[in-house]
């Protein structure tokens, strides 16, 4: 029996400020219709004033070794993956560490941007199937909000904050990671950037007043290349793991509009009681928005012993990635 890698806990945090569409109006030229047709999101979370990204993690990651049934301390490894952390230096998933009090724990960050849990999965398989780790917390948080420019109605209606963790550990037998696939197509970096802060683009008051500390997007030509990359992996990764559509119980996408995800639910032939939703209530918030979505799909029984669950990412780098599980 092949040794697989195995979600045994989920957790998820949101932010209790809710930002709906209507309070948007009022902020910038925009309108529910508008935000409802366009992108399938009613409301968003903002994380409090007094929150960072890892705030947001630590509150997610206890709820998943809670129902892991593990303690801090069994952690041999932590992955943060975030666009978004508390700081350059150090990682978050360090600063994590030290609040959880996971003693025991590796710990580093990841960031492929709206990939990055299923990059950060994909990462986390390779540990616990080589056996380089057997407990190990994949995190992913993002406080979206800090980077938005609240006059720039193409982001500020779209991205969001939120965090949602998973506990993996080894498992002999069919059951886990079947698959993961990672893509970059780096030529398309521009399309989806936060420039400032970094070593471009330091932090310099032209830098703050060219607004690059802010999240810029080409929202148009993103979301063409979203469809045609996505419809491609999600037929792609199925064939390659001889699995037919109708086998699938559940496909879990990143939730960044639904119109992307529609289109890749009718390319796959699933009728869209097989796809998971929650965008209404929490806009994009990016790496962490498939996490957060397992969590909610297993309370809500959407999620069953020996069931195919399909996960699809795509964002900025330009990066996308799939993984197949059997549950
Ligand atoms: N409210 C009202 N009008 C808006 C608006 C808003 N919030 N945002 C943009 N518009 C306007 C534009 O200014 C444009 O007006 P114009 O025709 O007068 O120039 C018009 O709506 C159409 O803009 P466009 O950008 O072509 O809209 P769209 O249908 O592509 O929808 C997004 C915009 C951002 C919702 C969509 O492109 C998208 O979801 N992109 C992909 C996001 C994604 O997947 N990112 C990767 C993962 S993070």
């Amino acid at each position: 029996m092949p040794l697989r890698s195995k979600i045994t806990g989920t957790g998820s945090y949101l932010p209790e400020k809710i930002l709906d569409n209507f309070q948007l109006e009022k902020m910038v030229d925009t309108s529910d219709e508008w935000i409802t047709e366009r992108t399938g999101i009613k409301e968003r979370r903002i994380a409090g004033t007094d929150e960072a990204t890892s705030d947001l993690c630590l509150k997610a990651s206890k709820r998943a070794l809670r129902s892991a049934g593990l303690k801090p301390s069994d952690l041999d490894m932590i992955i943060v993956t975030t666009m978004s952390g508390d700081m350059p230096m150090p990682s978050t998933a360090s600063i994590l560490q030290g609040k959880l009090g996971a003693k025991n724990a590796a710990a580093f960050d990841l960031n492929a941007a709206c990939s990055g849990f299923l990059y950060g999965l994909s990462v986390a398989d390779s540990f616990i199937t080589s056996r380089k780790s057997s407990r190990l917390l994949l995190v992913s948080g993002e406080i979206n909000s800090r980077f938005i420019n609240w006059e720039d109605r193409s982001t500020c209606v779209i991205f969001a904050d939120g965090a949602g963790a998973v506990v993996l550990e080894p498992e002999s037998g069919k059951r886990g990671i079947i698959s993961t696939r990672l893509y970059s197509n780096g030529e398309l970096w521009d399309l989806i950037t936060l420039p400032g802060g970094g070593s471009k683009h330091p932090i310099r008051e032209a830098n703050i007043n060219s607004k690059l500390h802010f999240i810029h997007m080409k929202g148009n030509e993103t979301f063409r290349v979203a469809v045609k990359t996505l419809e491609r992996l999600v037929t792609d990764t199925l064939h390659a793991d001889g699995l037919k559509p109708s086998q699938l119980s559940l496909l879990i996408p990143h939730q960044a509009n639904i119109r992307i995800i529609n289109a890749t639910a009718e390319r796959l032939g699933l009728p869209m009681e097989k796809v998971f939703v929650n965008l209404q209530k929490y806009g994009n918030t990016s790496s962490a928005s498939i996490p957060i979505a397992i969590d909610e799909a297993l309370k809500a029984g959407r999620i069953n012993e020996g069931d195919y669950v399909l996960l699809e990412a795509f964002g900025s780098g330009l990066t996308w990635a799939s993984a197949l599980i059997k549950w």
